[in-house]
């Protein structure tokens, strides 16, 4: 069969080395962003004055019906024909539809600045879903929060407990990464809103093509630098993967804190039957699979990202087949971020709070600060204050007791500032409720926190 660049040999290339080189199997995935890059790419040729109207019409006919064809049906985009890549199939088929003015098509332009378009198109209308997801999932955890209520549960540092919060302070934790996440996605569109077209192959094109003419046409802000920049740039593919490695992170980090939190130790949460799985052998087994699998996929896309970055790094300046690895990293990255953020917001929806555990677990040592608390507003300065907390610590360690089993007597005798109002002063909820500013987990806080993002998931229409 020809190829796009049959011409220049005697024979035909080796059949497994063409196999080996072709990317149709993966990118034509690519199939609407290509069709959509040629239509706008022949009627700038024609009001460059390049192509005649007829050809134009009769390329831009063609396209049309190809792109309903392969929307209607996907399995249009076949492999049947051997073709290198999507750009090879797209040409082929409007050849075999429209005869000689699809041989005009590629006038001035090369697959070094088309793959470029197609991808950054491609971006473009894929990365909405992906912020789609987030919001969604974000949207579940402000529904968990709902259903926690005022619950109390511990905070951790070092995985030892550390403070009382509201379980809803927690889940709003995890909404904050996420919404970075999102508008990290923002900066991503923003840097592949940029018209490659107009590069050619490496030098430019030599027709008059009007490019900020076909920026617009095309919904681009903006027009490339530097042509040479263009066929070996795929930064904003760097970006896409660092945001999604980022972003898997996070999920990942999700996953851990509920695979803990819903375990036999903590009991903080209970997870649906529907978002469990069982043993084969131990009957009593409730696993939490979807969230380890989230947690294991994590580095799958940490793996796209670092092999992305290796492979660019040692690339000479312009096109090099080496960049054709960008789509199937790329491609995976979308579909593996996509899936966790689903079943992550599955697993989320079935989540039942258990107040008792958590708010049990929430008090005892860990009300230390607010005891030091207590010694500062009665004057003493705070380093001295938690030296007499660390004896006060100490002791009740040694006699396996808590803050709340101490009688007035036994707290004078580690200061004399302590008066009757410590019985009150030391609960998990007044902890709670003494916190003051903004992004602690101050009840008020936290009613605004929520409220807020109530507020930005319904701005953002989900
Ligand atoms: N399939 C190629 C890719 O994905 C398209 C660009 C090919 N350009 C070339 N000069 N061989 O990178």
């Amino acid at each position: 069969m020809a190829h796009l660049w049959s011409g220049r040999f005697a024979g035909d290339p080796d059949a497994d080395l063409f196999a080996f080189g072709a990317s149709f199997p993966f990118d034509r995935r690519l199939f609407e962003d290509d069709v959509q890059g040629s239509r706008a790419w022949a009627a700038g040729l024609a009001r460059a004055g390049v192509l005649s109207a007829a050809d134009a019409a009769a390329i831009e006919q063609g396209l049309r019906q190809m792109l309903e064809l392969g929307t209607a049906d996907p399995a249009y985009v076949s492999d049947a024909h051997g073709d290198e890549d999507v750009h090879a199939f797209v040409e082929r088929e409007l050849i075999a539809r429209i005869g000689d003015a699809g041989r005009r098509l590629h006038t001035g332009r090369s697959r070094n600045e088309q793959v470029a378009v197609d991808l950054r198109l491609y971006l473009k209308r894929r990365v909405p879903d992906i912020q789609r997801a987030i919001a969604e999932t974000i949207g579940k955890f402000v529904a968990l929060a709902g259903r926690a209520g005022d619950a109390l549960m511990p905070s951790y540092t070092h995985l030892r407990r550390a403070q009382p919060i509201l379980v809803s302070h927690f889940l709003l934790s995890h909404c904050a990464a996420l919404r970075r996440d999102f508008d990290r996605l923002g900066g991503v569109l923003h840097e592949a809103d940029e018209l490659p077209l107009g590069s050619g192959a490496i030098a430019g094109t030599a027709y008059a093509i009007d490019v900020n003419g076909l920026a617009a046409a095309l919904g681009f802000s903006r027009i490339a630098r530097n042509s040479i920049d263009v066929s070996g740039d795929r930064d904003f593919v760097a970006s896409f993967l660092h945001a999604a490695s980022l972003g898997m992170v996070h999920l990942s980090r999700i996953a851990e804190d509920f695979i803990l939190f819903t375990s036999e130790e903590f009991g903080f949460f209970e997870l649906a039957d529907e978002a469990a799985t069982g043993s084969s052998l131990m009957p009593q087994k409730k696993n939490p699979d979807p969230l380890e699998l989230v947690r294991g996929k994590s580095g799958r896309v940490i793996g796209h990202l670092t092999g992305w970055l290796v492979t660019m790094k040692g690339l000479p300046a312009g096109y090099n087949k080496d960049l054709q690895e960008d789509k199937e990293a790329l491609f995976d990255t979308e579909d593996t971020w996509l899936g966790c953020l689903r079943a992550v917001s599955r697993v989320l929806a079935g989540l039942t709070p258990n107040a008792a555990a958590s708010g049990q677990a929430a008090s005892g040592l860990l009300l230390a600060t607010d005891v030091a608390d207590y010694l500062v507003a009665k004057g003493l300065p705070f380093r001295d204050a938690h030296e007499v907390v660390g004896a006060i610590v100490r002791r009740l360690l040694a006699e396996g007791r808590a803050f709340d089993e101490l009688s007035l007597a036994e707290w004078r005798q580690h200061s004399p500032l302590f008066a009757e109002d410590v019985r009150t002063a030391i609960t998990p909820l007044a902890s709670v409720e003494k916190k003051q500013t903004p992004q602690s987990t101050g009840p008020t806080a936290v009613a605004a926190a929520l409220s807020e993002t109530r507020e930005w998931l319904k701005a953002y229409g989900s």
